[in-house]
């Protein structure tokens, strides 16, 4: 089989690794990748969101399965246009992928299913919005209703705090088309836990549990991140709680998704917060996320391309998924200034080194200058590790990471800490 991988991250750079462990694959593209995927893919210079041109190559090769990394592709119709010439693709149609594209939507749907989520409003005018905050309380959540690469998520602890973000987003147009509209919603306390689940329009089945950790330092101070690490599974996430979540998020969106004429089929990843009363859902992706994946696909057993093919055929309900029972941790490196902006152009030195001592190190923003691999963005690389416990998983990890050198390299030094608590 040929497969085209779509995108440029450490997300990426798992799914072709775990893609490229099954002996049904022969050919593996990226587009466009990046240094670490380069030398197990091939990588073609066309960008993931320039749809025209990847289905030009996709019909050119004769790609047999693509599978779309980010949600940029799939908000803007990879899918539907992949499958109106006849192309394999896994992920949602433009009209599922808006469960992730519009938190309006997805907010209205839950209130109408009944799927358990934070109290809300959605608006376009600021005075209603304002007036809403009233009701909803402080400390409340303002968000941008369209995507906004993780950062269209005000937390406001004031009324002025909450004043200000509906002005930003809704006058100044902080967050561009984005935000036309603002969900006002209440502010809900917990652990988060990410649940990603395969689902084929029918069966959704959910993958081991994982923790991102969003904040920049260590201890969750400071500015919010794509994410500077995560762990699988977590052990907040009991039983007890996978009971609930199952039927009353997973399954409940399926069939409503289904009731809208909106099937979802793909990844469904729910941004969960475990609330004294229960567990509630922050947001849906409709992707892998980064960096969960790459803490749990290193615990996949079961080819990945066989539950792809599923998916995409629709006979998710036949496969049986099987995990490891050992632990992953990951650890983000990241650039100097980042989040705020990122350094590029710095030389990486210890990744063999790090592999060595059993890690995989998944590449994110690198590519390749004068035979060396060198930084590319804010977010550099995924050190991970498989362990016997947490515990195990993060001092492995961290062996990884000690190897690995950049100018102004940052990266926590906690990743998996809450696990052990
Ligand atoms: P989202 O993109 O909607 O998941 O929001 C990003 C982050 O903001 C989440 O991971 C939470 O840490 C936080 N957040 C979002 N909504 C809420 C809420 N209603 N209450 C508390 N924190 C929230
Ligand atoms: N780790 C958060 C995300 O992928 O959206």
């Amino acid at each position: 089989m040929k497969v085209l991988v779509i995108g440029s991250g450490g997300r990426e750079h798992a799914l072709v690794w775990k893609l490229g462990q099954s002996a049904k694959v022969d050919k593996i593209y990226c587009a466009p990748g990046n240094a670490g995927i380069a030398e197990l893919a091939e990588c073609v210079a066309i960008g993931a969101e320039k749809l025209d041109e990847l289905l030009a190559f996709a019909l050119e090769k004769e790609i047999d399965l693509t599978v779309v990394g980010p949600e940029v592709p799939l908000t803007l119709g990879i899918v539907d246009l992949f499958q109106s010439k006849g192309l394999k693709i896994f992920g949602p149609t433009k009209a599922a992928a808006e469960i992730e594209g519009s938190k309006a939507f997805s907010k209205d749907l839950m209130a109408k299913y009944n799927i358990p989520t934070a109290k809300y409003g959605t608006f376009t005018a600021v005075d209603e919005a304002k007036a809403y905050l009233a009701e909803v309380g402080i400390p409340c959540v303002v968000k941008a209703d369209g995507l906004a690469a993780g950062k269209g998520v005000l937390i406001c602890e004031t009324q002025a705090e909450a004043e200000a973000a509906i002005e930003d987003i809704l006058i100044d147009n902080k967050f561009g088309d984005a935000g036309c509209r603002v969900v006002v919603e209440e502010f809900l306390t917990g652990q988060e836990v990410s649940i990603l689940a395969f689902a084929d329009g029918k069966t959704v089945v959910p993958m081991v549990s994982a923790q991102d950790h969003k904040r920049i330092f260590d201890g969750d101070q400071g500015l919010n991140t794509g994410g500077m690490g995560a762990y699988s599974p977590a052990p907040i996430y009991t039983e007890e709680v996978n009971a609930i979540v199952v039927p009353q998020v997973l399954e409940a969106t399926i069939a409503a998704m289904n009731e809208e004429n909106r099937s979802f089929s793909g990844i469904l990843y729910a941004g969960l917060m475990l609330t004294p009363t229960g567990p509630k859902v922050l947001e849906f992706n409709a992707r892998f996320g980064d960096p969960e994946t790459q803490a749990v696909l290193p615990r996949l057993e079961t080819d990945l391309v066989d539950i792809m093919l599923a998916v995409v055929e629709g006979r998710l309900a036949e496969m049986d998924i099987v995990w490891k029972e050992e632990a992953a941790v990951t650890v983000v490196m990241a650039s100097g200034g980042y989040p705020e902006t990122s350094e590029k152009g710095q030389v990486i030195t210890g990744i063999e080194e790090a592999a060595a001592k059993g890690t995989i190190v998944f590449h994110a923003g690198t590519k390749e200058s004068d035979g060396k691999i060198v930084t590319n963005g804010g977010r550099v690389l995924a050190v991970s590790a498989l362990g016997e416990n947490i515990a195990a998983a993060i001092e492995k990890a961290y062996e990884g990471v000690k190897e690995i050198s950049f100018a102004n390299m940052q990266y926590r030094t906690d990743i998996g800490k809450k696990a052990l608590m």
